[in-house]
């Protein structure tokens, strides 16, 4: 299975890296195409900005369009936020201002993005009904004058919301400038009020069915927290809680997001053309719900990549535009990125002269078929006056703009390479929302940050393959020869089984530390580590270690460290392969196995027991991705270089990418034709990029 369809993984990139068809078919929506709508006279590249019109005076809508035009963007997105303006007054709707924004952006070529206004409720509505504002976990109400104060639980706000998002829809669902819809803006608070509760108990009923299922699984004996009714049970996120109970919190807050996001998608749906795609914003590693049932119901993933400090951690962000892909296996929009600085830090420091640039080709090499700037101006007064911005507040270009209209050219020269095209993955990692919740939950070492982790097994990975797929435990895994998953703390029997499938037909499957260790209730496997895997591995965790030292290791990777977390395996079958050891003199670790793997058929399942320092991990990443036959596009990648891939349609696209500030060597394929950017004799220039198309048989 997966290694023939490996093989042949170039000529047919499309099918493969599109993603799995079977997750495709439990999608009620039509597929998207690897390209940024699915209106077939639109760009296949979404270039442009966040667009405020109605803070604007309309006689300068013009001008800001023309210089929009200018950057090379082709697309707003606009209204998010608009509430007041489109409905100022209960049932008093006003949609001419907004007739005439779409008209006025049509006229400069440019095709719209809707966002619905839900994040920013205006004042009649928390005025006169203070109930769809949200509590905190403390018992305070919100008050107006910021954003995100509803509740997601409120059954009126959802209906007021359903109101203005249906309006909406019926006036603009077949407007053919409208390519889609945003719902929300970067949803994420929780809320803790009288109808949260509710239906908190609701969910727990319909998730356990009996209170006794409930007690058994959260095993309440301890500390004498025994339920004799779901109406019993507090509404918690953080605390002296049972952390089962905290875990479920997750899941609440995952199924209330996800039907409160559905609640307006489906209001949308019934009037919009189907090929209006319907998405919502989401943040940078937010763990406040799962992301991948969250999009379920959802045309495709969209998020807004912004690098705080403005040293971006190439490698870091890279991780998360491809965990955004993975939510639906499918090229993503990047709905905001920062055209310079943010404005929410201690220090707001600007991206150097380059990095937008170079961010923008990242997320196009990691799937982004559409990038958006925040914003093209900062409103005269509110709460982001200092932020970024395209143009200055007269609305005359930024220093910015001239950076940013060179990738809109080159984007519009490389449209019609990268049109149907999607990344090209020769491995694939997993990322588990509720193993990161879990072991956040119950750390045992401070600094055993889930993320982290995640990242420092990425790394080595992406650098030594050029192309890891990010997806959820259950996804389809057949495409890939490798298999990583760096702490897949809960795993459930039908994840193991599904893992256990993925190895007898063939696959590589590599397990980090803290992996197979809880249900997905948080209970403890009866049996130890990898819990249901234990029997396919024929080895187990015998005892984990916080380390407040790091521990020497070596075997046949080489030698080096690990710290924050070791686990002393033990094998129980003869055929398991112990690959390293430590040395720990004195300590409980000394000469146990750290590393052991078991050939299975064609396939192999390896558990790796610590957290690896940086340079063990690279060796350990190579031998793994060689054992699995994984290899790179270009070999022997100077640091600080990123290599992507794009294919489709019998297009094979190779974006090169130097992150660093001095030139480095990159070894071009011969016969690969120029697209965009910039190489010279095999140099690339710091912050540099070049974009070539390489012809089929390389
Ligand atoms: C988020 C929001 C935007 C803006 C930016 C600033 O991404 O969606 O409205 O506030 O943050 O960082």
């Amino acid at each position: 299975m997966a290694m023939r369809l490996w093989r042949a993984f170039l000529a047919t990139a499309t099918v493969l890296a599109s993603g799995a068809p079977a997750a495709m078919a439990q999608s009620s929506v039509t597929p998207m195409p690897a390209r940024a709508t699915r209106f077939a006279d639109k760009p296949a590249i979404a270039f442009g900005t966040a667009w405020y019109p109605e803070q604007w005076p309309e006689s300068r809508w013009d001008a800001d369009l023309a210089w929009m035009k200018e950057a090379g963007f082709n697309t707003v997105r606009i209204a998010e936020f608009a509430w007041s303006t489109m409905e100022p007054r209960e049932g008093e709707f006003h949609f001419e201002w907004l007739d005439r924004a779409i008209a006025a952006a049509r006229r400069h070529g440019i095709m719209v993005v809707l966002g619905t206004p839900t994040a920013a409720p205006p004042a009649w509505l928390t005025q006169k009904y203070p109930d769809v504002l949200r509590v905190d976990e403390d018992g305070t109400r919100a008050t107006h004058g910021g954003r995100r104060q509803f509740s997601f639980a409120s059954q009126r706000y959802r209906d007021f919301a359903r109101r203005i998002a249906t309006k909406m829809a019926q006036r603009y669902g077949n407007n053919p400038d409208i390519v889609g819809w945003q719902i929300d803006n970067e949803i994420g608070p929780p809320s803790f009020g009288k109808e949260a509760i509710s239906r908190w108990h609701a969910f727990l009923k319909e998730r356990y069915g009996s209170i006794d299922n409930l007690n058994q699984r959260w095993a309440t004996e301890y500390w004498s927290q025994h339920y004799n009714d779901f109406d019993q049970i507090p509404l918690h996120a953080t605390g002296q809680q049972n952390p089962a109970l905290l875990l479920d919190f997750k899941h609440f807050t995952t199924a209330t997001w996800t039907d409160y996001v559905m609640n307006q998608a489906s209001a949308i749906r019934a009037h919009a053309d189907p090929r209006q795609f319907i998405t919502t914003n989401t943040m940078f590693w937010n763990g406040g719900f799962d992301h991948f049932k969250l999009h379920r119901g959802l045309d495709l993933a969209a998020w807004d990549n912004y690098i705080q400090d403005a040293d971006p951690d190439w490698v870091a962000n890279g991780a998360d535009h491809d965990l955004v892909r993975g939510y639906k296996q499918r090229n993503f929009w990047l709905m905001e990125t920062q055209a310079g600085r943010v404005d929410w830090v201690p220090v707001n420091r600007a991206l150097k002269p380059g990095q937008v640039r170079e961010m923008g080709w990242q997320a196009i090499a990691h799937g982004a078929d559409a990038i958006l700037y925040w914003e093209l101006r900062p409103a005269r007064n509110g709460q982001e006056t200092y932020y970024g911005t395209v143009l200055g507040q007269d609305g005359t270009p930024a220093p910015i703009f001239d950076e940013i209209a060179k990738l809109g050219s080159e984007i519009r020269k490389a449209s019609d390479a990268l049109a149907d095209t999607n990344p090209v993955y020769r491995m694939a990692m997993l990322f588990s929302y509720d193993s990161r919740w879990a072991i956040d939950l119950q750390r045992l070492h401070k600094d055993f940050d889930p993320i982290d982790e995640f990242t420092d097994f990425y790394r080595p990975f992406r650098n030594g393959s050029q192309g890891v797929a990010v997806l959820s435990p259950s996804a389809d895994l057949s495409a890939y020869p490798l298999v990583v998953a760096p702490a897949l703390n809960v795993m459930t029997q039908e994840e193991a089984d599904h893992l256990s499938a993925y190895v007898r037909a063939g696959g590589n499957l590599v397990l980090g530390p803290r992996s197979g260790m809880k249900d997905d209730a948080d209970a403890l496997w009866p049996e130890r580590q990898p819990g249901p895997l234990q029997p396919l591995l024929g080895a187990r965790v015998e005892q984990f270690y916080a380390l407040d030292e790091p521990v020497q290791l070596a075997g046949d990777f080489g030698e080096g460290e690990a710290s924050i977390w070791a686990e002393w395996l033990k094998p129980q079958s003869k055929d398991v392969r112990i690959r390293a050891r430590y040395a720990d003199p004195g300590g409980w670790l000394d000469g146990k196995p750290a590393i052991v793997s078991r050939k299975v058929g064609k396939g192999s399942i390896t558990y790796i027991g610590a957290w690896l320092e940086p340079a063990a991990m690279r060796d350990v990443a190579q031998q793994l991705m060689d054992d699995a036959g994984v290899r790179p596009m270009i070999p022997n990648v100077p640091e600080g270089v990123e290599i992507g891939e794009r294919s489709g349609a019998g297009k094979h696209i190779l974006i090169a990418i130097n992150h660093g500030d001095s030139p480095k060597p990159v070894a071009i394929p011969a016969n690969a034709l120029p697209v965009a950017g910039e190489v010279a004799n095999d140099m690339l220039r710091g912050h540099g990029v070049a974009v070539f198309r390489v012809p089929a048989g390389n």
